[in-house]
C-alpha cells in the first residue's frame, strides 16, 4: 500500500495507476499530456457510470431519446456553433524558458480574482499591473495571444474538406434535431442525449483526468415548444443545495448561500422551471451514483464569463483535492443553435406543432464530463479503514462484483472453479488463488469489490462457502445452491 489518504490529485493518479483504472497515455514514449488510457477497472467503471446515465435519463423516462453522431465534423457546423470565432484561450510564453502558460488560470491562482471570458487586452494589462512572472523561472512573460482549441483534421487525400474533432458532443444533437424528429415520434418537450468522445487542443492540461485533451461527455439537450415555457409537468422536489451565486462572486467575501431547487426559479436566477427541474435531475443523478451531497455545490455563471450561447449557466461542483471545481454544466441555450444552423446550413430545421412552424428553445443542456463523473465517484468511494484502503463503490458500480478464492489453492480449487463459473454467468466474477486470504481480501478491498466467496474445506462437505462483505467485513457462511440469489438480494 503506497498511500494512506488521499491528499493531491497526483495521489489519486497513482493510486490509479498502481490499481489499472487509469494510466499515462503514450507512457512508454515518455507520455503525452491531457491524454489517458483506461485500464481493466477503470473502463468498466467508465462503462457503468456511462450505462448508469443511460439508465437515468432514457431508460426510465419518456421524454428522451440517445443518438451517437460522428467524432469528425464538418467546419461549417463549428462556424455556425460559433466555436471557429470564440473557442480560443489566450496564452503567454516565458520570454526565459520558453514555459507556455494558460494566462486565464495564472491569474486565477495568483491573484484569486474570476476572469474568464475577459479579453485579451485586460488580461495583459492585469498581468503588467501585478507583475506576474513564469511560474517555472520567474522570467518576464511575453504579450498573451490566443490560441484556437480545436482539433482541426483534413478530411480525404486531394481537395480535403476541412473538419475538426468535436469539442463539444451536442452539436451533432442539434444537427440532427430533424432527423431525429422525423424518424422517432417524439413530441415536444423532449431530450435528446448523447454518450460520446470530445477533444479540445488545451494549452496546459493538468490535475489528471480533470483536464485532458481526449474527453467523453455526457450531454442532454431538452427541447421545449417556444410558446410553452412555463408549462412544467414535472414536480421539483423540495430539496435544498448550496449555491454559489453571480452577485455573491463579485463581492470580496463571497458567500454560500442555501436554495430550494425550485427557488433557483422563483427567485430569478432561472429563467424557467424546466431548468430548475435538470439542475436537480443533475444532482440527483451524482447522488445515485454514490456522490456524498456535502462534497456537491452549485456556481452560477457571472455574465461576463458566459459562453456565447447561454442565457444563464449552473455549474456543479465537486470539492476535488485541488479545491470546488467544476464537476459539470447545465446552460439555458434558448434557440440560440437551431436557429444558428438553419440559418448556416439554410435546412429547415423547425418543428411542426399542428398550426404552425416553431424553432424550440433548449431550456436546459446537462453536460457532463465522463472522466470528471470518474473521479468524483472514486474519490468519494476511496476510504481509509485503520490498515486497509477501501473503494466503497455502490454495488451497482463496483468493476468486480464478487470474487472467488480457493482458501487452499490445491485442496479447493476444483470446487471454487466451479463456483466461479457458476458466478461468472450471472456478474462480473473474478478467481484468485495467489497469496494469503488475508492479501486478497484487502485487494479486493483496492478495488471496490463489494463480495469475496471463499471455499474452504467445510464447502466440499457442506456444499457452502463464506461471504465476506466489504464494507463491514463480517462473514457469513451461505449453500451454494443460494449462492446467487444471496448475492442477487
Ligand atoms: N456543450 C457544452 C460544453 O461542452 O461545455
Amino acid at each position: 500500500m503506497d498511500i494512506k489518504e488521499i491528499k493531491s490529485i497526483e495521489d489519486v493518479a497513482a493510486f490509479c495507476k498502481r490499481k489499472g483504472f487509469v494510466f499515462q497515455g503514450s507512457e512508454i514514449y515518455g507520455g503525452l499530456a491531457g491524454f489517458w488510457d483506461y485500464g481493466p477497472l477503470g473502463t468498466v467503471l467508465k462503462n457503468k457510470i456511462k450505462q448508469h446515465w443511460i439508465k437515468y435519463f432514457v431508460q426510465k423516462r419518456d421524454d428522451m431519446v440517445l443518438i451517437d453522431g460522428a467524432i469528425i465534423t464538418r467546419e461549417d457546423v463549428w462556424k455556425a456553433s460559433g466555436h471557429v470565432d470564440s473557442f480560443k484561450d489566450a496564452f503567454s510564453t516565458c520570454t526565459k524558458c520558453k514555459k507556455v502558460i494558460r494566462v486565464d488560470h495564472l491569474i486565477e491562482d495568483q491573484l484569486k480574482i474570476p476572469v474568464e471570458g475577459l479579453p485579451i487586452k485586460e488580461l495583459s494589462n492585469i498581468i503588467k499591473k501585478h507583475k506576474l512572472v513564469c511560474t517555472k523561472c520567474k522570467g518576464k512573460l511575453a504579450e498573451p495571444k490566443y490560441f484556437g482549441l480545436m482539433f482541426d483534421v483534413q478530411v480525404g487525400p486531394t481537395n480535403p474538406t476541412k473538419a475538426y474533432l468535436r469539442p463539444e458532443t451536442c452539436q451533432t444533437i442539434f444537427t440532427n434535431f430533424k432527423n431525429v424528429v422525423n424518424s422517432s415520434r417524439v413530441k415536444l418537450p423532449f431530450g435528446i442525449t448523447q454518450i460520446g468522445k470530445a477533444f479540445r487542443n488545451e494549452i496546459a492540461p493538468r490535475d489528471f483526468l480533470f483536464r485532458a485533451r481526449e474527453f467523453e461527455q455526457l450531454e442532454i439537450e431538452y427541447f421545449v415548444h417556444p410558446d410553452k415555457l412555463s408549462e412544467f409537468p414535472y414536480k421539483i422536489p423540495n430539496k435544498s443545495v448550496n449555491v454559489l451565486t453571480a452577485k455573491e462572486q463579485i463581492k470580496k467575501k463571497p458567500k454560500l448561500q442555501k436554495f430550494k431547487f425550485k427557488e433557483l426559479f422563483s427567485k430569478n436566477l432561472v429563467k424557467t422551471k424546466w431548468h430548475a427541474y435538470w439542475i436537480y435531475q443533475h444532482y440527483n443523478w451524482f447522488l445515485e451514483l454514490g456522490v456524498s451531497e456535502k462534497k456537491l455545490r452549485f456556481r452560477e455563471h457571472r455574465p461576463d464569463e458566459l459562453s456565447h450561447y447561454s442565457s444563464a449557466t449552473f455549474d456543479i461542483e465537486y470539492e476535488f483535492p485541488f479545491g470546488w471545481k467544476e464537476l459539470g454544466g447545465n446552460a439555458d441555450r434558448s434557440q440560440f443553435d437551431l436557429s444558428q444552423h438553419i440559418k448556416f446550413s439554410k435546412e429547415d430545421l423547425t418543428y411542426f406543432d399542428g398550426e404552425k412552424k416553431v424553432v424550440p428553445a433548449v431550456v436546459a443542456e446537462p453536460s457532463q464530463g465522463v472522466s470528471r463523473a470518474f473521479l468524483a465517484v472514486l474519490l468519494d468511494a476511496f476510504k481509509v479503514d485503520k490498515d486497509r484502503i477501501v473503494l466503497k463503490f455502490k454495488q451497482e458500480l463496483a468493476p468486480i462484483e464478487v470474487a472467488v478464492f480457493p482458501l487452499v489453492k490445491k485442496q479447493h480449487r476444483e470446487l471454487a472453479r466451479e463456483v466461479y463459473e457458476m458466478l461468472r454467468e450471472e456478474s462480473l466474477a473474478f478467481y484468485d488463488e495467489t497469496g494469503s486470504i488475508g492479501k486478497r481480501y484487502r485487494r479486493m478491498d483496492e478495488s471496490g469489490c463489494p463480495y469475496c466467496v471463499t471455499i474452504d474445506h467445510d464447502s466440499i462437505k457442506k456444499k457452502d462457502v463464506t461471504i465476506r462483505e466489504r464494507d463491514s467485513m463480517k462473514q457469513k457462511r451461505v449453500k451454494i445452491k443460494d449462492l446467487v440469489e444471496y448475492l442477487k438480494d
